[in-house]
């Protein structure tokens, strides 16, 4: 049993008391419980959206992570928000002294202690005036660079290699509902790769880049690996962090020799997650070698600086308002796909995939279907861990597996507040107000709004 068991019983009694969940989620940080963590504060920010300590939270949860550009990125509009918010300074210090930064680091650091003194740190003292700077928490094997040095190690290990690349089993039927994004996907993707010539003499565009945008968690990912999976292509998938590892263990040379790792192994997709923050970081950390490496990754996808023939090249966000226009220019990710969430048949295919490997008693999933409207995937997923954790701690009173059953999906589908919503509130401000192009005419069309 764990620490946290009591505190979770706690949870389950009171699930809407800020505080306490605020408490349990610590809790689980200092545990390591990362999903854990961050669900517990996207939970409280779904109460109280305003919550200063549950964002940053989940900037921690994605420092630990070792997602140290997202978490940069989410500190910093933090404290454009709550200047005075002592530990969001702390958080950064640390995030910049992990990256090498040391002026940056005791800046921040500064202010937290000028804001609440009992915020000292010793561990982070002791990096800021001399010691080698941390190595990110995961994956210390792959940060190298002693600081934000454009010059690396020529014995770096290469962040990403031959062992990254996936051949998905995934495909389009292993996803749940989503027909009309596997339609554009087909269309804009599929046939193209392969019918070329078909295509090429209408003048219509294979290959090259493809933006898919949507709120969290209705599986834009997932639809990425399965496109793969549908064309038998090799897939490598690129996290934010990674790319900056790049960086870190310098290189645009390595960069290229990721897309040179795709070009020789097409047809491939490259898949590039969380664009919008390698994007955010050109504007907001003035680091003039980032600049020269996002520089690179475009000449990469112009295809200037190899051939990319056969190569798909993916990204995905939930924010592109983020994205910085350079990248959505002609050969670039010049093609954008709208990820809804799923509708009443996708989330009830959803949950019967999900139901599949649980001890399940009677499930009528189009009962649970009707009832989580704006559910995401991963709402959906959430509102089976709330029910596989009562029906647990029931187990465990009672010694013997007790299975699910459809009322107990749809009491925890009470405790679970969809997550799309917020997302389309955003969203919508973007496609009235700055909707460029059309860019956005897909999130008004299914949100009712006329053009
Ligand atoms: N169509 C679907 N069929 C089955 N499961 C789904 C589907 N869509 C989402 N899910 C579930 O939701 C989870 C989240 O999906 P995924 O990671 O692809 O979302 P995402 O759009 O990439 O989210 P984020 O923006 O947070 O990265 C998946 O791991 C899966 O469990
Ligand atoms: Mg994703």
């Amino acid at each position: 049993m764990s620490k946290l068991d009591p505190l979770r019983q706690a949870v389950a009694v009171s699930p809407d008391n800020v505080p306490l969940l605020l408490l349990l989620a610590q809790s689980c940080l200092n545990e390591w419980s990362l999903d854990e963590a961050r669900s517990i504060f996207e939970r409280v920010l779904r109460l109280d959206s305003a919550r200063p300590e549950a964002k940053a939270g989940i900037a921690r949860v994605l420092h630990l992570a070792g997602k140290t550009s997202e978490a940069v990125v989410r500190a910093e509009a933090l404290l454009a928000e709550h200047p005075d918010f002592a530990p969001a300074h702390l958080l950064l210090a640390r995030l910049h002294s992990g990256e090498g930064n040391r002026t940056a680091a005791q800046s921040n650091y500064d202010q937290a202690l000028a804001l609440d003194p009992t915020l000292r740190d010793a561990g982070l003292e002791k990096e800021l005036t001399g010691g080698a700077p941390k190595p990110a928490p995961e994956e210390p094997e792959k940060v190298t660079a002693q600081g934000w040095t454009p010059e690396g190690d020529e014995e770096d290990k290469p962040a990403v290699d031959a062992s990254d690349i996936e051949r998905p089993k995934l495909n389009f039927a292993d996803l749940g509902g989503m027909e009309s994004v596997k339609d554009e996907i087909r269309m804009k993707i599929i046939h193209p790769l392969k019918n070329p010539q078909l295509f090429k003499a209408y003048g219509k565009k294979i290959g090259g880049g493809v933006l898919l945008y949507g709120p969290p968690g209705c599986g834009k990912t997932l639809l990425s690996r399965a496109t793969a999976g549908e064309i038998q292509a090799n897939f490598l998938s690129i996290g934010i962090h990674q790319i900056l590892d790049l960086y870190l263990g310098n290189s645009e040379k390595n960069l290229h020799a990721l897309f040179e790792l795709a070009r020789t192994h097409a047809p491939s997709v490259l898949f590039f997650d969380e664009v919008d923050a390698l994007a955010a970081d050109r504007n907001d950390l003035k680091r003039s070698a980032g600049r020269t490496l996002i520089n690179q990754f475009l000449a990469e996808m112009d295809g200037n600086v190899g051939n990319n023939d056969g190569l798909l090249i993916l990204g995905a966000t939930n924010a592109p308002w983020h994205l910085d226009p350079a990248f959505r220019r002609p050969g670039r990710f010049d093609r954008i796909l709208f990820v809804p969430p799923p509708d009443e048949p996708a989330r009830r295919a959803i949950i019967e995939v999900m139901a599949k490997e649980k001890p399940m008693d009677r499930l009528d999933a189009a009962a649970v279907a009707k009832k989580t409207r704006d559910f995401s995937g991963a709402d959906l997923k959430a509102v089976f861990d709330i029910a596989i954790e009562r029906s647990l701690a029931r187990a465990m009173t009672e010694n013997r597996v007790i299975p699910l059953n459809t009322d107990d999906l749809l009491k925890s589908a009470k405790d679970v507040k969809p997550s799309t919503k917020a997302w389309f509130e955003s969203a919508k401000n973007y496609a009235i107000y700055s909707n460029q192009s059309g860019f956005y005419d897909d999130v008004l069309e299914f949100l009712g709004i006329k053009k």
